[in-house]
């Protein structure tokens, strides 16, 4: 068969080849190719070879030189809150003076901040901010991303955030999966009256639903957020409606939201700050996979997950962002990688499993992304280094200068290229 493009030259691939979830033990264990050549054909991976690609190409083929630099699948993060209006400088202020998150929350400042900025942007606002986020992203590798709501906590502005993840998906290179988080934290008109925004948030997915503009649905299960039990509610009627669930859970507080996730077949639980040992044991046993968000732990200077436990304990993980305006606020998913190392101690073989075929995993797209396989999408980024480890010690910058999306060079010599 002829490509229509090959990418040659490469120092080393490196990718997942097991079958997700990859779990336990099993997530140290990724293949390497030296000195291998790419084809691909219509946004495919045709073959993955070493030696010589005349017989994969015609006159029309593009030829690509990776100059002798590294190749990984491209990165995948499966925890954002992407779309919102403004930012929180002023709280990073307090948090220095070690006033606390939920404090901040508590004080109708945090999330009900950004909710305040966001109902008033108009769209065009929050989709060229998030656009802008999303070019960082793709710039520094990342290829698919899951974005989420929860900053209008009412159904205009909720929806609108939604139409602004659904429309960058398709008309940015990044493949952009929509979650509704109506359940970020209970808006201040519903302050004294916790139950009747329950039941719009019951309602509101019910709409949100027919109108097909999420697939999947997020609690912030936390204390003086959402308690265990509403949780639940939420989530079980979610289900009804043909959600997938996931939650915010054991962030700050050990409330037990990782037990619910994996009662409920949660597809993640995310953050597990404060998980119990016997619930991350529950989890290896489960097909829920653990969705660690290092980068909020260093930014709160909170304790980080326990992954090194949880490895032990046959858990399936990914590592995620969490790019947030409060909790989180960078787009560097390369800096995200090396917390992952530093702070939750991961190998750099646990890690590239916890950001490509791991999230394509619970994001319901690794049949098609997540690792350089023959027949999935050539999601591809070459990087300036000498090997995987490499990536992870030099922390703080971007080592990827070009990113493929489906076969489509998108970022050329670290720099966005604009389809005309
Ligand atoms: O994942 N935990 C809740 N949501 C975000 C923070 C959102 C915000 O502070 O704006 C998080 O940490
Ligand atoms: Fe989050």
């Amino acid at each position: 068969m002829i490509a229509d493009l090959i990418i040659y030259n490469i120092k080393k691939i490196y990718t997942p080849y097991l079958n997700p979830p990859v779990r336990g033990k099993d997530m140290n264990k990724i293949k390497v190719i030296a000195n291998p050549f790419i084809a691909v054909k219509d946004g495919k991976i045709i073959y993955i070879g070493t030696g010589s690609f005349e017989n994969y190409i015609n006159e029309k083929t593009i030829l690509h030189d990776a100059l002798n630099k590294v190749c990984l699948p491209g990165f995948i993060d499966s925890h954002s809150h992407l779309v919102h209006a403004g930012s929180r400088e002023d709280e990073f202020a307090l948090l220095r003076k070690n006033v606390s998150y939920l404090d901040i929350l508590e004080a109708g400042g945090g999330i009900l901040g950004t909710v305040q900025k966001t109902r008033k942007a108009s769209f065009e606002e929050l989709y060229m901010k998030a656009e802008k986020s999303l070019d960082i992203m793709m710039m520094h590798g990342v290829i698919a991303l899951e974005a989420k709501s929860g900053y209008g906590l009412d159904l205009e502005t909720e929806v609108k955030q939604l139409k602004v993840s659904n429309k960058l998906n398709g008309n940015h290179p990044i493949y952009v999966k929509s979650t509704y988080m109506g359940a970020h934290a209970i808006p201040k008109e519903f302050k004294n009256n916790r139950r009747k925004y329950i039941d719009q948030i019951l309602s509101d997915m019910k709409y949100i639903k027919n109108l097909g503009l999420a697939n999947s649905i997020d609690v912030f299960c936390e204390n003086g957020v959402f308690s265990l039990n509403e949780t639940e509610e939420i989530l079980m009627s979610a289900k009804e409606l043909g959600y997938t669930v996931k939650l915010h859970a054991d962030e700050i507080e050990p409330m037990g939201g990782t037990k619910l996730g994996i009662k409920l077949g949660a597809t993640s639980v995310d953050h597990l700050m404060a998980s119990s040992n016997e619930d991350i044991i529950l989890l290896g046993k489960s097909n829920t996979i653990a969705n660690l968000l290092p980068g909020t732990s260093f930014y709160l200077r909170k304790k980080y997950a326990n992954a090194r436990y949880m490895i032990d304990n046959n858990v399936a993980i990914s590592i995620s962002g969490d790019y947030n305006p409060g909790s989180c606020p960078t787009e560097n998913f390369q800096l995200i990688m090396h917390l992952a190392a530093n702070y939750l101690k991961m190998t750099s073989e646990e890690i590239l499993n916890a950001v490509t075929i791991n999230p394509a995993y619970h994001m319901n797209i690794y049949k098609n992304k997540g690792s350089i396989e023959k027949s999935k999408d050539a999601d591809i980024i070459l990087l300036d280094i000498d090997n995987l480890d490499y990536l992870f010690y030099h922390f703080g910058i971007n080592h990827v200068s070009d990113v493929f999306i489906k076969g489509k060079l998108v970022v050329k010599d670290r720099k966005v290229l604009r389809s005309k």
